[in-house]
């Protein structure tokens, strides 16, 4: 259960906790493509660098602006790509063949031929040969690092270069020169010392078509359900028309702020990649909300610096911004956004605990969610100390028979300081509700909003109680109301373990379809979600 505070200017959410903590695992598999940035040395050419790294000429010049393979100049970088598996389950690398020619020593096989893409010691790990010994007719096993991205860090990169720096080149250097900027490059490679002319590092790269690919990984698609829901119904509860989404991913949380959005509602989302807004595309047509979005398909703080412009601002006023995007620029993007939004308006942050982790020493933190720990608790200050906003914090009220599973997360919202903020009751629902709704009780609460999401046979009940205690005009959200599509299943297509909740599902929708007390919206995401407003 949920008791929100609306009407304040300004929200940060603060969904997951540490439930979606994750136990760590070295790599498991890798992606389809990576890219090596390989240093052009005088004397080498397209043929040889295509050959050593088993690629064909044309599709090396398809990663890069390169118009003519004869012309390729000895002190450029040119990007190779190649795939990247997880090795041994022990990190992510390519293991490329290279064909020994007499006198070659690995330390000219990795600083020359590969181009410090691996180095000396590597490939004495990799192979079996004596370094002063290396048959004249042996393959190598050169391997290379590479990486598919960490969603930690941001989901609008999937695709990365493994890039040897040099000498002369600093951390400001790089970001100039791929137009990224340093705190994300740094986020990405936290322990790199840019300046030590010769460390690995990560940066996200283009692909075929000039485009940064996101990260595409289905699990890590989207917002949560019960968050989306939550920012549906904010949507309608402050009559929002004009929205803004700085990073868009698939497009869930768009989808729902459009399905929120009255006819005319008008959306402006940005994400520098649009293949990724496409994965979620069939939804926004089939529930015939398309018009209401212009997408801009570009990296948001050129877009935002547009808008700012004289002649932009004019235009753009907004109700409510919506920022789901790198971390390492939510600062960047807030002095935007606060210029953009309307007094009154709300500007709403996507996993500002991150995973609990804002409240935790370093060292605790899993390492695949420490690149954005910092990055995260500076935002949270810097929003704490700008006066020219107020932040809520949503509070829960929570009724679960099992503590158990809410004291998984208790240690974090205890450090988190919003403890006070959150009831915890054990115990059945039924009973605690009937005690609420007691003469006594009935005084005392009155939600704005009630979550649901408990044992399916006892749905009905709870809307029961729960009409009586939200007020009108508030909203009581039913999750699960699809059941998995069972809904519209015969009950012998069923799986098994879903079929004890299918008819109490399916007798929920009806009542809640002829319940004059409420309007309802069904949203056909995930598994389902219903939302009640009290109409009476
Ligand atoms: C490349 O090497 C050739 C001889 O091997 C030399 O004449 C030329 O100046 C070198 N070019 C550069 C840019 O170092
Ligand atoms: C390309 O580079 C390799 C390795 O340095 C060299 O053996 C070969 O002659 C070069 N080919 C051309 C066409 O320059
Ligand atoms: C690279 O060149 C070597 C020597 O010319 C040759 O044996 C090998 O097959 C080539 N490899 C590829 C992938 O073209
Ligand atoms: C080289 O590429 C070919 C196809 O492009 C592939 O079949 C082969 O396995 C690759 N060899 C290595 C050592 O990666
Ligand atoms: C590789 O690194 C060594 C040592 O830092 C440097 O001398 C050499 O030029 C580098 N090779 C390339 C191809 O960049
Ligand atoms: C590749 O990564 C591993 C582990 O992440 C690291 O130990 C190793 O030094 C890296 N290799 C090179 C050549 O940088
Ligand atoms: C290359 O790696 C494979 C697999 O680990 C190994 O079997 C092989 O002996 C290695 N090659 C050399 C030359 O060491
Ligand atoms: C960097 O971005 C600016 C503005 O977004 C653009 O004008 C410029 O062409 C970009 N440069 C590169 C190298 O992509
Ligand atoms: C980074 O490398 C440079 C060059 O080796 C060195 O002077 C500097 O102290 C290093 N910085 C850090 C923080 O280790
Ligand atoms: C994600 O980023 C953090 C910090 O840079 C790093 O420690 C972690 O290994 C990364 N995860 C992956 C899967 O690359």
């Amino acid at each position: 259960m949920f008791r929100s505070e609306l009407g304040l200017g300004f929200l940060v959410i603060s969904f997951c906790l540490s439930f979606c903590l994750t136990v760590e695992s070295k790599c498991s598999k890798g992606c389809d493509l990576a890219l090596g940035s390989y240093y052009v040395w005088n004397g080498s050419n397209l043929t040889f660098i295509a050959n050593v790294t088993n690629g064909s000429i044309n599709d090396i010049m398809s990663y890069n602006q390169i118009a003519n393979a004869d012309s390729v100049l000895s002190g450029t970088r040119i990007n190779v790509p190649f795939s990247c598996e997880c090795i041994n389950g022990e990190f992510l690398g390519h293991v490329f063949q290279y064909s020994v020619i007499s006198g070659d020593t690995y330390q000219k096989v990795a600083n020359t031929y590969y181009a410090n893409l691996t180095t000396e010691t590597w490939l004495q790990k990799f192979n079996v040969y004596d370094p002063s010994r290396i048959p004249d007719t042996a393959q190598l096993n050169v391997t290379v690092n590479c990486s598919c991205g960490n969603s930690s860090v941001s989901k609008a990169y999937g695709l990365f270069i493994t890039y040897p720096l040099r000498l002369g080149q600093s951390l400001q250097s790089i970001a100039t020169e791929t137009n990224l900027t340093a705190d994300l490059i740094r986020s990405y490679n936290p322990n790199a010392n840019f300046s030590s002319g010769s460390d690995l590092v990560y940066i996200p790269g283009k692909d075929k078509n000039g485009k940064y690919p996101s990260l595409n990984s289905r699990a890590e698609l989207s917002v949560p359900p019960d968050e989306g829901l939550f920012l549906s119904m904010l949507l309608k509860l402050m009559n929002a028309k004009k929205t803004l989404e700085i990073g868009v991913f698939t497009g869930y949380s768009l989808l729902t702020t459009a399905l929120a959005l009255p006819h005319d509602g008008q959306i402006v989302a940005i994400d520098p990649n649009r293949e990724a807004f496409e994965v979620g595309l069939p939804f926004i047509h089939k529930a015939g909300v398309e018009h209401k979005i212009n997408f801009i398909e570009s990296d948001a703080i050129s877009v935002l610096n547009e808008m700012l412009s004289d002649e932009g601002k004019l235009k753009m006023e907004f109700d409510f911004v919506f920022v789901d995007a790198d971390k390492p620029n939510y600062i960047n993007y807030h002095e935007q956004a606060i210029k953009l939004v309307k007094v009154g308006g709300v500007i709403a942050y996507d996993n500002t605990l991150w995973y609990g982790s804002v409240v935790s020493n370093e060292e605790e933190v899993p390492e695949r969610l420490r690149a954005s720990q910092k990055p995260i608790i500076e935002l949270n200050k810097y929003l704490a100390s700008d006066p020219r906003i107020e932040i809520a914090q949503i509070s829960i009220v929570a009724i679960d028979p099992n503590r158990e599973a809410f004291e998984v997360g208790l240690p974090f919202i205890q450090k988190a300081g919003v403890e006070h903020k959150i009831n915890f009751i054990e115990s059945d629902a039924i009973s605690v509700l009937n005690e609420m709704l007691s003469d006594e009780g009935k005084l005392k609460m009155e939600f704005d909003f009630v979550f649901v999401d408990a044992d399916k046979p006892n749905y009905i009940n709870y809307h029961e109680q729960a009409i009586k205690l939200v007020k009108v005009g508030g909203v009581i959200a039913y999750d699960n109301t699809l059941w998995y599509g069972s809904v519209v299943s015969n009950e012998e297509e069923v799986p098994e373990r879903l079929r004890a909740s299918q008819k109490p599902i399916i007798e929920l929708n009806k009542y809640l379809a002829s319940d004059p007390r409420i309007e309802i919206a069904q949203i056909s995401i995930g598994d389902g979600v219903t939302l009640c407003r009290r109409v009476l």
